[in-house]
Parts: structure tokens; C-alpha cells; sequence
């Protein structure tokens, strides 16, 4: 059993447009993002009037929608709701016929001002390391046109990028993305696997001198259109442990101050984002949050094609089932509840902006005569502590196996 804590002193509740400016010094555009934002779902895994919807509700309630890896479709692009572009391994939007990166391309989509930033997709929560498949019942022929793929055969984006194979040229990959986005903020999405992959692309940023704005943390816990059950129920490190693994990392590495986290994983309500909060996230995504908000009833069919409302199809005629006016007041409302519990949260704890949150704030009932306090449960490392050297256990082994060169670990 988990709780908050509450003051003796409330605070007056305090405006709730949190914002949260992410862009690190490489950045020449910064991006003012709300705490809360539509979590990486792409057009072909939804409809078009599901696109339509999150994105109009985005732009009324002045948050942002991330395409998933299926490209920006004109459904995007109706409404004027800010974009976090995310570009997979199957570099859909962006890609030269044969399947790899085209940076011309990329560049002429990612100039575009709805785009507020771009991301690199190397993993996600339901499905790590197993890549991903827009079956071919739902790769009509508009999505074979955005994607650049393939009319009615499976759409696959590949387990492993093409466009790099080490740490070292990852960190370049995202360097050229911002670059080539005209000096927005670029970061990456993964769920945290092997710990010494992860600390290898921190050993990259130290080497190149290439640091991403962000990091999005995707939990195992995390949902999907379509991935297969034993990488659903047991691949990957869950949301919390991964969120605070990269929050340490970062501080250990002395980076945590240009690089914002965000968090995926089974965040639906102000309570869970104050607690993903106060452990490392700057902001939190949802997913199937917002799929709720839009009428999802959770039959389990999206893969099928037949999702009977509306969310997850390309027939047209089941698109139609979601009105796309009603859905955008829903998609509006539901930030804006969302946020306004977060606001009472905060008061009632004597805190004005969620980024006061610490780990102090929250207990958990460990045992039957046991609680602690999250800062028991998730200890912080020292400023600089692994590039000066450290004996937690939780980043010791790892760190000595990571190699900036490699994603294998060293001997
Ligand atoms: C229908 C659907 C499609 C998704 N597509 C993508 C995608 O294209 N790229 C991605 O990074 N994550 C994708 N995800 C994962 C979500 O962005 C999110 O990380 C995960 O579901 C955890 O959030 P949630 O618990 O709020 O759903 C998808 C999730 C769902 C439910
Ligand atoms: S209603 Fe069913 S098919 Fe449609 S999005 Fe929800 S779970 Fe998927």
C-alpha cells in the first residue's frame, strides 16, 4: 500500500498549467511541454478520427500528441496540436525505398513548426527488442503512402536500427536529428533492458560531448496495438525501477540538469504522476489514458481491425463510429481533471509545482510491521558518482561492463 504525504500547512492550489521547458544547451528551440502529454500511438495502430480527436484536444488544452513510430499523417496535421515526432527503426515518413533513414526527408517534415521535437524510438515497454508489426489487414492504401511501405503485406519495423550500432553512433544519430530539425529539442524512448546498455549510451554522451534534450521511460507494464503475451507480461524493467535507473544514471554522469525525463507506464491519473514524479520524471505520458478518454472499451480486438469503437481501425466504417467533436471535449477534459488533481495533490502537501516533488513525499507499506518512506526505496547517487567511481550496488557491476563503443558488454 503506497500513499502521499500531506502538510499541516497546505498551500493555496496553484495555477495547473504545469509546464515543464525541455531543450538542453545544444538546443536552440526549447519546448514549453505540459507535465501531461498523449504517449507515442501511431496513425495505422489508430484511426483517422481517433488522430483527429487526440490531436484537436491537445491543441485546446495546449498539450502534445507523439505520432508513434507510423509518421504524421494529414490527421495530424488538421487540427494544429503540437507533435513530438517519433521516428522507429522502420523510419516510416523518412525513409528511402529500400527501408533506411532519409535525412532530406526527415528534415523537411521536422522543419515543420507543429513539430515541437523529435524522437528516437528504440524501444517500447509491451514489446522490447522484439521490433513491431502493423498487421496487414489494417496497411491500407493511405498508409502505405505516409509510411512508404507496402499496400496489404505485413508492415515490420525492424528489431535493431539500421541507422547506427553503437552508443557512440547512436549519440551522433541524435545529434543529427536535432540538427536536421532545425536545432529542436531530440531525445530517444526506450524501456530499460540490459543496465549496461543503458549506462554505455551515458559513457557515449561523455565521449562525444552529444547529450539528447530527453529520454522518454517506457515501463514493461506499457500497452500496444499488437505484440506477442510473454514480451507483454515479462520483458523488460517495469516503469517506476526504469524511471529512476535513468534519473540516477543522469545524475551520476552529471547530466541530469540538461536532460529532462519523461515517463510511460500505466499513468492514468494525478496520483500515479506524482509518484512517477517525485521518483525522476519531469513529465508523464498515457497512452490508453487517453484511448479511454476516447470511448476505448477495452475488448482487446485492436489488431483485428475491428475495434467496435472507432480507436483502433482503418474501416471506414467503424472509424465513423467515433465523433470526432464529442471526443475532443473528452480528450480536453480528461488533462484537464487530470491536472487539476494534480494541483490539489500538490497544495495539500505544501507544494506549488510538481517538480517539488521528492522521494520524501510518499511511503509504502513494505511488510505487515514494516513502511518506508520512497526515499528508503529509491536512494539517489551522489552528483558525478560513476565517473568518480561508486560501490552501489545497483550501478557498480554495470558500469565497469558498459563501453561506449559497444552495446555488448565488455569482458
Ligand atoms: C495502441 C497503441 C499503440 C502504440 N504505439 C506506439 C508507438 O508507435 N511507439 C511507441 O513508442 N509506443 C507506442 N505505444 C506505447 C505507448 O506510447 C506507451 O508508452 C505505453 O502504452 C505505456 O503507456 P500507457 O500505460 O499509458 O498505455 C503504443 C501503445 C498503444 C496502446
Ligand atoms: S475498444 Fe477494443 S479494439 Fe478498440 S481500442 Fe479499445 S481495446 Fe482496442
Amino acid at each position: 500500500y503506497e500513499w502521499m504525504h500531506h502538510s499541516v500547512a497546505p498551500k493555496p492550489h496553484a495555477d495547473e498549467n504545469f509546464r515543464v521547458s525541455i531543450g538542453g544547451p545544444e538546443c536552440t528551440r526549447p519546448y514549453s511541454a505540459s507535465v501531461f502529454n498523449i504517449s507515442a500511438m501511431s496513425f495505422g495502430a489508430l484511426s483517422p478520427n481517433a488522430v483527429r480527436a487526440l490531436n484537436a484536444g491537445a491543441k485546446k488544452g495546449g498539450f502534445a500528441h507523439d505520432t508513434g513510430e507510423g509518421g504524421v499523417s494529414p490527421y495530424h496535421r488538421e487540427n494544429g496540436g503540437d507533435i513530438i515526432w517519433e521516428v522507429g527503426s522502420g523510419y516510416f515518413g523518412c525513409r528511402h525505398l529500400d527501408g533506411t533513414f532519409d535525412p532530406d526527408e526527415f528534415a523537411r517534415i521536422a522543419t515543420d513548426d507543429q513539430i515541437k521535437m523529435v524522437e528516437l524510438k528504440i524501444s517500447q515497454g509491451a514489446k522490447p527488442g522484439h521490433g513491431g508489426v502493423l498487421p496487414a489487414a489494417k496497411v491500407s492504401e493511405e498508409i502505405s503512402r505516409i509510411r512508404g511501405v507496402a499496400m496489404n503485406e505485413d508492415c515490420i519495423s525492424p528489431a535493431t536500427h539500421r541507422a547506427f550500432s553503437t552508443p557512440l553512433e547512436m549519440m551522433a544519430f541524435v545529434g543529427e536529428m536535432r540538427r536536421l530539425s532545425g536545432g529542436k529539442p531530440a531525445g530517444f524512448k526506450l524501456c530499460i533492458g540490459h543496465p549496461w546498455e543503458f549506462l554505455a549510451i551515458c559513457k557515449a554522451m561523455l565521449q562525444t560531448g552529444i547529450y539528447p534534450d530527453f529520454i522518454v521511460v517506457d515501463g514493461n507494464e506499457g500497452g500496444t496495438g499488437a505484440a506477442p503475451l510473454e514480451f507483454m507480461d515479462h520483458m523488460g524493467m517495469p516503469m517506476r525501477e526504469g524511471v529512476n535507473f535513468v534519473h540516477n544514471a543522469l545524475i551520476g554522469i552529471n547530466a541530469r540538469s540538461r536532460i529532462r525525463i519523461g515517463a510511460a507506464g500505466k499513468i492514468a491519473t494525478a496520483f500515479d504522476m506524482a509518484r512517477a514524479m517525485a521518483i525522476g520524471a519531469d513529465w508523464c505520458n498515457s497512452a490508453r489514458g487517453f484511448m479511454f478518454a476516447l470511448g476505448c472499451i477495452q475488448s482487446l480486438s485492436c489488431h483485428t481491425d475491428r475495434c467496435p469503437t472507432g480507436v483502433t481501425t482503418q474501416d471506414p466504417s467503424r472509424n465513423r463510429a467515433l465523433f470526432v467533436p464529442h471526443k475532443v471535449e473528452r480528450v480536453y477534459n480528461y488533462h484537464h481533471a487530470t491536472l487539476h488533481a494534480l494541483a490539489e495533490l500538490l497544495a495539500a502537501a505544501g507544494l506549488e509545482h510538481p517538480q517539488e516533488l521528492r522521494p520524501i513525499h510518499f511511503s509504502q507499506r513494505t511488510s505487515t510491521t514494516e513502511v518506508q518512506t520512497f526515499a528508503k526505496l529509491y536512494p539517489s547517487l551522489r552528483p558525478g558518482e560513476l565517473i568518480d567511481g561508486t560501490s552501489d550496488p545497483r550501478f557498480r557491476d554495470a558500469w565497469a561492463m558498459a563501453r561506449p563503443d559497444s552495446f555488448a558488454p565488455a569482458d
